[in-house]
Protein backbone atom coordinates (compact mmCIF):
# COMPACT_ATOMS: atom_id res chain seq x y z
CA UNK A 1 0.00 0.00 0.00
CA UNK A 2 1.19 3.36 -0.87
CA UNK A 3 1.52 5.57 2.30
CA UNK A 4 1.60 9.59 2.03
CA UNK A 5 -0.08 11.65 4.58
CA UNK A 6 1.67 15.14 2.65
CA UNK A 7 -0.47 17.90 3.61
CA UNK A 8 -2.61 15.70 6.29
CA UNK A 9 -3.70 17.64 9.55
CA UNK A 10 -3.96 13.84 12.02
CA UNK A 11 -5.02 15.22 15.83
CA UNK A 12 -3.81 12.75 18.56
CA UNK A 13 -5.14 12.65 21.81
CA UNK A 14 -2.89 11.34 24.81
CA UNK A 15 0.04 12.02 22.22
CA UNK A 16 2.82 12.64 24.66
CA UNK A 17 3.85 9.00 25.63
CA UNK A 18 3.07 5.40 24.49
CA UNK A 19 1.15 4.52 21.93
CA UNK A 20 0.00 8.04 20.94
CA UNK A 21 3.91 9.46 20.57
CA UNK A 22 4.79 6.59 18.27
CA UNK A 23 2.18 7.18 16.03
CA UNK A 24 2.64 10.96 16.28
CA UNK A 25 6.32 10.72 15.19
CA UNK A 26 5.16 7.80 12.42
CA UNK A 27 2.30 9.87 11.02
CA UNK A 28 4.85 12.51 10.88
CA UNK A 29 7.51 10.63 9.32
CA UNK A 30 4.47 10.48 5.99
CA UNK A 31 4.49 14.15 5.81
CA UNK A 32 1.26 14.61 8.11
CA UNK A 33 1.14 17.71 10.61
CA UNK A 34 0.50 16.99 14.21
CA UNK A 35 -1.64 18.03 16.55
CA UNK A 36 0.01 16.63 19.71
CA UNK A 37 -3.10 16.80 22.32
CA UNK A 38 -2.97 15.97 25.70
CA UNK A 39 -3.16 16.79 28.95
CA UNK A 40 0.08 16.52 30.20
CA UNK A 41 1.63 19.70 28.57
CA UNK A 42 4.88 19.91 29.02
CA UNK A 43 5.13 16.13 27.60
CA UNK A 44 2.89 17.44 24.59
CA UNK A 45 5.48 20.78 23.84
CA UNK A 46 8.32 18.10 24.28
CA UNK A 47 7.04 15.70 21.90
CA UNK A 48 6.04 18.48 18.99
CA UNK A 49 9.39 20.21 19.14
CA UNK A 50 10.92 16.53 17.50
CA UNK A 51 8.52 16.81 14.58
CA UNK A 52 8.69 18.88 11.35
CA UNK A 53 5.33 20.55 11.78
CA UNK A 54 3.10 20.17 14.63
CA UNK A 55 1.17 21.51 17.72
CA UNK A 56 0.72 20.91 21.23
CA UNK A 57 -2.06 21.49 22.77
CA UNK A 58 -2.93 21.13 26.42
CA UNK A 59 -6.34 18.83 26.51
CA UNK A 60 -7.83 16.85 29.13
CA UNK A 61 -10.20 14.72 27.01
CA UNK A 62 -13.02 14.83 29.68
CA UNK A 63 -13.17 18.83 29.49
CA UNK A 64 -15.74 19.85 26.42
CA UNK A 65 -14.33 23.33 26.69
CA UNK A 66 -10.95 22.04 26.49
CA UNK A 67 -11.98 20.16 23.36
CA UNK A 68 -13.19 23.50 21.87
CA UNK A 69 -9.96 25.17 22.50
CA UNK A 70 -7.90 22.86 20.83
CA UNK A 71 -10.13 22.90 17.99
CA UNK A 72 -9.97 26.42 17.54
CA UNK A 73 -5.92 26.48 18.06
CA UNK A 74 -5.50 23.74 15.61
CA UNK A 75 -8.19 25.15 12.62
CA UNK A 76 -6.17 28.89 13.67
CA UNK A 77 -2.93 26.83 12.65
CA UNK A 78 -3.33 24.59 9.67
CA UNK A 79 -7.17 25.46 8.36
CA UNK A 80 -8.50 22.20 9.25
CA UNK A 81 -8.42 18.47 10.63
CA UNK A 82 -8.06 15.22 8.19
CA UNK A 83 -8.03 12.89 10.70
CA UNK A 84 -8.66 12.70 14.66
CA UNK A 85 -6.84 9.73 16.69
CA UNK A 86 -8.74 8.94 19.74
CA UNK A 87 -6.16 7.42 21.73
CA UNK A 88 -5.79 9.08 25.29
CA UNK A 89 -7.14 6.25 27.68
CA UNK A 90 -5.84 5.18 31.45
CA UNK A 91 -6.53 1.57 32.74
CA UNK A 92 -6.66 0.04 36.18
CA UNK A 93 -3.95 -1.27 37.28
CA UNK A 94 -3.92 -1.13 41.11
CA UNK A 95 -7.00 -1.36 41.65
CA UNK A 96 -7.52 -5.10 39.88
CA UNK A 97 -10.59 -6.10 42.04
CA UNK A 98 -13.80 -7.96 41.71
CA UNK A 99 -16.98 -6.20 40.76
CA UNK A 100 -18.62 -6.18 44.10
CA UNK A 101 -15.26 -4.25 45.35
CA UNK A 102 -14.25 -2.00 42.64
CA UNK A 103 -14.17 1.36 43.57
CA UNK A 104 -16.63 3.57 42.27
CA UNK A 105 -13.98 6.47 41.76
CA UNK A 106 -12.01 4.17 39.81
CA UNK A 107 -14.70 3.23 37.68
CA UNK A 108 -15.50 6.82 36.97
CA UNK A 109 -12.16 7.78 36.39
CA UNK A 110 -11.88 5.11 33.94
CA UNK A 111 -15.07 5.44 32.06
CA UNK A 112 -14.92 9.33 32.59
CA UNK A 113 -11.58 9.32 30.28
CA UNK A 114 -11.26 6.11 28.07
CA UNK A 115 -15.31 6.53 26.80
CA UNK A 116 -16.50 9.94 27.69
CA UNK A 117 -13.75 11.98 26.85
CA UNK A 118 -13.82 10.02 23.37
CA UNK A 119 -17.40 11.31 22.69
CA UNK A 120 -16.26 14.86 24.43
CA UNK A 121 -13.52 15.50 21.84
CA UNK A 122 -15.04 13.55 18.92
CA UNK A 123 -18.39 16.01 19.16
CA UNK A 124 -15.82 19.15 18.72
CA UNK A 125 -13.39 17.93 15.90
CA UNK A 126 -16.35 16.22 14.13
CA UNK A 127 -18.37 19.57 12.98
CA UNK A 128 -15.49 21.06 11.21
CA UNK A 129 -14.92 18.17 9.55
CA UNK A 130 -19.03 17.73 8.71
CA UNK A 131 -18.63 21.39 7.08
CA UNK A 132 -16.20 20.14 5.22
CA UNK A 133 -17.56 17.01 4.40
CA UNK A 134 -14.50 14.86 4.88
CA UNK A 135 -12.45 13.34 7.22
CA UNK A 136 -11.16 10.12 9.44
CA UNK A 137 -11.57 9.38 13.29
CA UNK A 138 -9.50 6.08 14.32
CA UNK A 139 -10.64 4.97 17.91
CA UNK A 140 -7.72 3.17 20.20
CA UNK A 141 -10.14 0.08 21.59
CA UNK A 142 -8.30 -2.80 23.02
CA UNK A 143 -8.74 -6.61 22.89
CA UNK A 144 -10.42 -6.38 26.72
CA UNK A 145 -13.49 -4.89 24.67
CA UNK A 146 -14.04 -8.12 22.50
CA UNK A 147 -12.87 -10.56 24.97
CA UNK A 148 -12.96 -9.62 28.74
CA UNK A 149 -10.42 -9.60 31.37
CA UNK A 150 -11.20 -10.40 35.00
CA UNK A 151 -10.65 -7.67 37.31
CA UNK A 152 -10.81 -4.50 34.81
CA UNK A 153 -14.78 -3.98 34.73
CA UNK A 154 -14.66 -0.24 34.07
CA UNK A 155 -11.70 -0.81 31.23
CA UNK A 156 -13.64 -3.38 29.72
CA UNK A 157 -16.65 -1.88 29.76
CA UNK A 158 -15.28 1.50 28.74
CA UNK A 159 -13.32 -0.21 25.62
CA UNK A 160 -16.38 -2.41 24.51
CA UNK A 161 -18.20 0.86 24.69
CA UNK A 162 -15.32 2.36 22.02
CA UNK A 163 -15.78 -0.46 19.45
CA UNK A 164 -19.96 -0.25 19.25
CA UNK A 165 -19.53 3.90 19.42
CA UNK A 166 -17.04 3.83 16.40
CA UNK A 167 -19.85 1.51 14.70
CA UNK A 168 -22.72 4.09 15.59
CA UNK A 169 -20.56 7.02 14.51
CA UNK A 170 -19.67 5.07 11.25
CA UNK A 171 -23.41 4.68 10.75
CA UNK A 172 -23.99 8.43 11.34
CA UNK A 173 -21.14 10.02 9.62
CA UNK A 174 -20.55 7.80 6.72
CA UNK A 175 -23.12 9.82 4.64
CA UNK A 176 -21.21 13.45 5.68
CA UNK A 177 -18.00 12.13 3.92
CA UNK A 178 -15.97 11.08 7.51
CA UNK A 179 -14.83 7.65 7.85
CA UNK A 180 -14.72 6.09 11.46
CA UNK A 181 -13.08 2.89 12.25
CA UNK A 182 -11.38 1.33 15.85
CA UNK A 183 -8.30 -0.89 16.47
CA UNK A 184 -7.61 -2.71 19.21
CA UNK A 185 -4.55 -3.31 20.57
CA UNK A 186 -3.57 -6.50 22.63
CA UNK A 187 -0.86 -6.01 25.35
CA UNK A 188 1.35 -3.19 24.10
CA UNK A 189 5.05 -2.35 25.87
CA UNK A 190 5.10 1.40 27.16
CA UNK A 191 6.68 3.16 30.13
CA UNK A 192 3.75 2.22 31.73
CA UNK A 193 3.37 -1.26 31.13
CA UNK A 194 6.84 -2.24 30.93
CA UNK A 195 6.39 -2.09 35.17
CA UNK A 196 3.70 -5.31 34.71
CA UNK A 197 6.26 -7.34 31.98
CA UNK A 198 9.53 -6.66 33.42
CA UNK A 199 10.72 -7.41 37.46
CA UNK A 200 12.50 -5.01 39.62
CA UNK A 201 15.64 -6.97 38.26
CA UNK A 202 14.66 -6.14 34.73
CA UNK A 203 13.72 -9.78 33.92
CA UNK A 204 10.30 -11.21 32.77
CA UNK A 205 8.06 -11.89 35.07
CA UNK A 206 6.67 -15.55 35.15
CA UNK A 207 3.19 -14.21 35.42
CA UNK A 208 3.68 -12.20 32.71
CA UNK A 209 5.39 -15.12 30.51
CA UNK A 210 2.53 -17.41 31.76
CA UNK A 211 -0.25 -14.84 29.80
CA UNK A 212 2.06 -14.38 26.80
CA UNK A 213 1.96 -18.71 26.24
CA UNK A 214 -2.04 -17.39 24.88
CA UNK A 215 -0.38 -14.49 22.41
CA UNK A 216 0.00 -17.09 19.08
CA UNK A 217 3.02 -14.79 18.56
CA UNK A 218 4.29 -14.82 22.11
CA UNK A 219 5.43 -11.65 23.11
CA UNK A 220 3.64 -7.89 23.78
CA UNK A 221 3.96 -5.28 20.79
CA UNK A 222 6.06 -2.87 20.56
CA UNK A 223 4.20 0.82 20.45
CA UNK A 224 5.44 1.72 16.41
CA UNK A 225 3.45 -1.98 15.72
CA UNK A 226 0.33 -0.30 16.37
CA UNK A 227 1.05 2.89 15.01
CA UNK A 228 1.81 0.75 11.61
CA UNK A 229 -2.11 -0.37 12.25
CA UNK A 230 -2.92 3.64 12.83
CA UNK A 231 -1.45 4.69 9.92
CA UNK A 232 -3.02 2.12 7.34
CA UNK A 233 -6.38 3.76 9.27
CA UNK A 234 -5.37 7.09 8.50
CA UNK A 235 -3.88 6.29 4.81
CA UNK A 236 -5.97 8.09 2.25
CA UNK A 237 -6.10 5.44 -0.63
CA UNK A 238 -8.10 2.98 2.06
CA UNK A 239 -10.63 4.66 1.30
CA UNK A 240 -13.82 2.27 1.49
CA UNK A 241 -13.45 0.79 5.37
CA UNK A 242 -15.49 2.58 7.83
CA UNK A 243 -17.27 0.91 11.04
CA UNK A 244 -14.37 -1.82 11.22
CA UNK A 245 -12.29 -2.80 13.80
CA UNK A 246 -8.87 -3.71 13.83
CA UNK A 247 -7.14 -6.54 15.85
CA UNK A 248 -3.86 -5.55 16.24
CA UNK A 249 -2.81 -8.25 18.99
CA UNK A 250 -0.75 -10.72 17.79
CA UNK A 251 -3.13 -12.91 17.69
CA UNK A 252 -5.01 -12.82 21.13
CA UNK A 253 -8.72 -13.21 19.93
CA UNK A 254 -8.36 -15.74 17.39
CA UNK A 255 -8.76 -18.41 19.37
CA UNK A 256 -7.31 -20.81 22.53
CA UNK A 257 -4.30 -21.62 21.99
CA UNK A 258 -4.61 -25.39 23.79
N1 LIG B 1 -0.48 -0.30 26.44
C1 LIG B 1 -1.33 -1.29 26.25
O1 LIG B 1 -1.01 -2.46 26.53
C2 LIG B 1 -2.70 -1.02 25.66
C3 LIG B 1 -3.49 -2.14 25.33
C4 LIG B 1 -4.75 -1.93 24.80
C5 LIG B 1 -5.21 -0.65 24.58
N2 LIG B 1 -4.42 0.42 24.90
C6 LIG B 1 -4.98 1.76 24.66
O2 LIG B 1 -4.09 2.52 23.88
C7 LIG B 1 -4.23 3.90 24.22
C8 LIG B 1 -2.87 4.47 24.58
O3 LIG B 1 -2.37 3.75 25.68
P1 LIG B 1 -0.84 3.78 26.14
O4 LIG B 1 -0.54 2.43 26.64
O5 LIG B 1 0.00 4.41 25.11
O6 LIG B 1 -0.99 4.73 27.41
P2 LIG B 1 0.09 5.70 28.09
O7 LIG B 1 -0.31 5.76 29.53
O8 LIG B 1 1.48 5.33 27.75
O9 LIG B 1 -0.26 7.10 27.40
C9 LIG B 1 -1.53 7.66 27.55
C10 LIG B 1 -1.45 9.16 27.27
O10 LIG B 1 -2.76 9.69 27.50
C11 LIG B 1 -2.62 10.88 28.28
N3 LIG B 1 -3.84 11.11 29.06
C12 LIG B 1 -4.24 10.47 30.19
N4 LIG B 1 -5.40 11.00 30.62
C13 LIG B 1 -5.73 12.00 29.76
C14 LIG B 1 -6.80 12.93 29.68
N5 LIG B 1 -7.77 12.95 30.61
N6 LIG B 1 -6.81 13.80 28.65
C15 LIG B 1 -5.83 13.81 27.71
N7 LIG B 1 -4.78 12.97 27.75
C16 LIG B 1 -4.74 12.07 28.76
C17 LIG B 1 -1.40 10.64 29.16
O11 LIG B 1 -0.85 11.86 29.63
C18 LIG B 1 -0.47 9.88 28.21
O12 LIG B 1 0.34 10.76 27.45
C19 LIG B 1 -5.23 3.96 25.38
O13 LIG B 1 -6.52 4.24 24.88
C20 LIG B 1 -5.17 2.55 25.93
O14 LIG B 1 -6.35 2.17 26.60
C21 LIG B 1 -3.18 0.26 25.43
Amino acid sequence: MRTDLTGQVIFITGAAGGIGSATARRLAREGASIVVADIDKAGAERVAAELPSALAVSLDVRKAADAERAVEATLERFGRIDVLVNNAGVNTFKDRVDIDAFPEEEWHRVVSIDLDGLYVVSRAVVRPMIERGRGRIVNIASVVGVTAMRLQSAFVAAKAGVIHLTRSMALELGPKGILVNSLAPGSVLTEGTKKLFYGEDGTFRAQMAGFMQHVPLGRPADVEEIAEGILFLCEPSNSYMTGHLLMVDGGWTAGFMF
